[in-house]
Parts: C-alpha cells; structure tokens; sequence
C-alpha cells in the first residue's frame, strides 16, 4: 500500500470523506439520513456510499483512536478489490490512524502460493490531505514496514527459517539502518559455555545462533545502554517433553515472536533515529527431540554458572532467554526488557488482547509500559511479582529447575528468568497477542506482529 501526498489532479480516485455529525461539508442526502440515525442510536460512526465516493460520518467525541484504526481496516475491506486509488479528507487527528488501519490491513503472506488467491487486492494507494505532515507518514511507513517483517518472520515455517536463516533475516533487516549485527555461531556459543541455548539445541540438526544488534547513534540520550532481549525458538516440539499435535505444535513456528517483536522495534527506532542507545539480543535454535536432545532430569550448568535441573524440555524458552539475560551484564544495562512467548498459561490467563508483563523496574517503567500500550492498542497488563513464586522453581538437586507448580506458570517462569539479570528488569509473555487463529480486524490472521509498536511506542517516550 502507498501513501501519497493528494494532488487533485488525476481522476478516478475513489473519494473517501470523513466528517463529523453536523458539519456541513458537502453532505449528500444518505449522509443526512446517516446523520439522523447517528443521533439516536448507539454506533458512533456510519459510512454511505454513491457516485460522489464515499462519506463517513462520526459523532462528535464518539470516538477513540482504536475505532479509527479499525474504520481503517473496514474502509480496506470495502474497497481492496473494488478501486486501486483513494483519497481521504478529514481532520488530521483521524485520518492519521485511519491510515494506520488501511495500512496494516494491507498485509498478505501468499508467497507460498503457486497461484495467487482471487479476487486479488487491486486497492493500493492513498492519498492523502496535504495538511498532513511529511514526518507523520514516514513513521507510518516505516511502522508498517517493521510490523510486516516481524509478521513475516514468525509466518514463516521451519522449513524457511532455521536458526541460522532467521540470523541472517535479522542482519540484512538491520545492517543497512545504522545498527551493527553479530552473530555468534555454533563454536563461539560453545566456547562461551552458553549451557541454556546449547541443550535446548542438542535434539536439532541446525546449530543455534545468538545475535547482537547494537544501534548506538550520535548524541543518545542514555548513558547506559536499554537491552532487549527476544525469544527466538524457531520451532518448538517441546523435545522429547513432546507436544500434543493436532492443537499443542501446530503453530509453533510463531516461538520466535519475541524476537521479531524486539528487532522490528529497533529496526524502526533507527529509522526512526530515536537518540536512544538501544542493544538487541536473540537466542535462536529450534526445539525438538533427537539421538542427542536434552532430556528430563538433565542438570544444566548455565551461561552464569547456575545450575538447572530440567524437568520438562518444553520449557525450554526460559533456558535461553537465562544466557541472554546473563550475557546482558557485559552492557551495564539501565533497563533490561524481554519479550517471549514464554507460556501457555499467559494465554490461558487472559487470551489474545494483551501481553502480561512483570518485574522488579520501577513502577514509572511499567507506567509507561502501559501507556505505550494503549496508546497503539498492543495492550499489557501487570503481574505480580512477589518472591513466594520462586519457590516453585526450587530444585532438590541443583539450584533451579525449569518447571513450576501447576498454577501461575506464567509468573514462575518470570522468577526464574529475573535470577539471571543485574539490571532493572520487565519480562514480557507475549504468547497470547503474538499469534491469531481467526481474523482480528487490522490485525490480519496469523502472526500479529504484536509488540513492535508498543516497544517503539516506549521506546519513543522513553
Ligand atoms: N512456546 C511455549 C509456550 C506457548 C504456548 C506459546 C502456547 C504460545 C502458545 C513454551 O515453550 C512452552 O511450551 N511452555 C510450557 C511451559 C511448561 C512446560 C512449564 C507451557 O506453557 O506449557
Ligand atoms: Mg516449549
Ligand atoms: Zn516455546
């Protein structure tokens, strides 16, 4: 989808004109008749439409960012096979979400398709008013284009993206935007005695990766640097604690969300040039039973030298995410920020509309977590986080294991990961928004590409 600045000249557009009840730009008698209805029901916005394009008419207060994103994706659905160019008219506090929907709506992931479905999307440019500012649909373009590569990525199956592939996404993705990428390989991971990435890693025939993405630009403002660290389990089986399948594995190739969130983030705050000095970090291997793989009972000794007893090789996010989170001292971090489709039970708590987030920063990081949050409508909602949840994570054996009790599994894993950081820390479980089995207005179907917004939103008043 193209955004383009309207220039009144070619023709054939269609119009698309947003006002609000009782203004009387150029109503037309179906506006008027909506104008009425408006008034005594309940919806608080209608479109009509005829010859003269299309008329949308909103009440008077009646509406909130989100409804305007989500006319946005109506509008898409409307007219994705009917025109290729629109243009809209409005006021500039609602035809920038508007876009926002229209755009995010946009997103297809056909390329495994020998033939295209039909009818295909003709509809493919905006236009919009030139009051509009040049800054505000960069970003959005730039938003876009982040939000669909985290969606791409996480669409994308094991057959398509090894752990090695997936680092090699990351550093073509960032690369060219200002941002220095590692990758450390199989050797270096084993000279560094990563033991968390490594066993989880021993079932698989792909060797893991750990990527470093560094964005450090002229005159940040952070004296310390913000680490973000994303789980990138590019399938998990479970190993031999084996996942159930139909229902449990099926969409497991979505356990590298995480990490498409936080590099989507970083990717767009250098497009961005946020002056923030902001670090990447990205565990990658698939999970899965093999001659080799790690089994139930094994002791682990860990990047930091602690020691984990595994009880179930499907909890096998919060091994590698630990080494991340223990490499993450060498940067001095001020705050340490994961995101990782860490449990089902995060999803069974409270489902897809949000991501539930915990941790021991202060109260002022969570605050405008949340803010972030709401402002682009990728919600979270705060956990407790009291020390009696890590008694669950105590072994008889060895320092830790990897498996808590059966209630509350999304808040012992988050103790279990914080005995791994020095630094102010918010663990993020994004296992519920990440992923959508059925169609969610501007948030497509599929992957979702929860999280690089709301990160950047953060990011971005931080
Ligand atoms: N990747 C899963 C969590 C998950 C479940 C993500 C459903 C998205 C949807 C994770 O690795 C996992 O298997 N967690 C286990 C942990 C348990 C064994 C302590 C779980 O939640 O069942
Ligand atoms: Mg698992
Ligand atoms: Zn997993």
């Amino acid at each position: 989808m193209e955004l383009k600045k309207n220039n009144a000249k070619t023709g054939s557009k269609t119009k698309i004109l947003v006002q609000k009840v009782g203004s009387k730009e150029k109503p037309n008698k179906e506006t008027q008749y909506l104008a009425t209805e408006l008034a005594s029901g309940k919806a608080s916005w209608a479109f009509s439409k005829n010859e003269e394009g299309i008329q949308i008419l909103v009440k008077e207060n009646g509406m909130s960012v989100e409804d305007f994103r989500i006319m946005g994706f109506t509008l898409f659905e409307f007219l994705k096979d009917k025109t290729q160019d629109a243009e809209i008219e409005g006021k500039e506090n609602c035809i920038l979400p508007i876009l926002e929907g229209i755009m995010l709506s946009s997103y297809r992931f056909d390329r495994f398709f020998t033939t295209k479905p039909t009818p295909p999307n003709t509809f493919n440019r905006v236009y919009f008013p030139s009051h509009i500012s040049t800054a505000s649909i960069e970003e959005l373009s730039n938003t876009t284009a982040s939000v669909f590569w985290a969606r791409d990525m996480v669409n994308l199956p094991l057959s398509h993206l090894t752990a090695e592939q997936f680092a090699n996404e990351i550093s073509t993705l960032l690369t060219p935007n200002n941002i220095s990428v590692d990758i450390l390989e199989k050797a270096k991971i084993e000279a560094l005695k990563m033991g968390g990435l490594l066993s989880v890693n021993k079932g698989s025939i792909d060797p893991p990766t750990f990527t470093i993405a560094e964005y450090k630009p002229k005159g940040h403002k952070n004296k310390k640097p913000i680490v973000l660290i994303g789980k990138g389990v590019v399938y998990d089986t479970g190993g031999l604690s084996l996942k159930p399948t139909p229902g449990g594995m099926d969409t497991m190739k979505s356990d590298m969300a995480g990490a498409a969130a936080v590099i989507g983030a970083i990717h767009l705050a250098a497009k961005q040039e946020l002056k923030l000095h902001i670090i990447a970090l990205v565990p990658a291997t698939d999970n899965r039973p093999g001659m080799n793989a790690y089994t139930p009972g094994d002791v682990i000794t860990m990047y930091n030298g602690t020691t984990v007893e595994v009880l179930n090789t499907d909890a096998e996010g919060r091994m590698i995410l630990a080494d991340a989170l223990s490499y993450a001292e060498k940067f001095k971090p001020e705050l340490v920020i994961d995101a990782a489709t860490l449990t089902g039970a995060a999803v069974r708590a409270i489902g897809t509309h949000a991501a539930i987030v915990m941790g021991n920063a202060k109260d002022e990081a969570f605050t405008k977590l949340e803010k972030a949050g709401n402002e682009m409508h990728e919600r979270v909602v705060r956990f407790p986080f009291w020390e009696e949840y890590k008694n669950d994570m105590k072994s008889k054996i060895a320092d830790l294991k990897n498996v808590g009790g059966p209630n509350g599994g999304m808040i012992s894993a988050g103790k279990f990961l914080e005995t791994f950081v020095k630094a102010p820390y918010i663990h993020m479980d994004v296992a519920g928004p990440t992923w959508l089995d059925v169609k969610e207005n501007y948030k497509g179907v599929s992957a979702t590409g929860y999280g690089v917004r709301l990160l950047y939103a953060f990011l971005k008043n931080y």
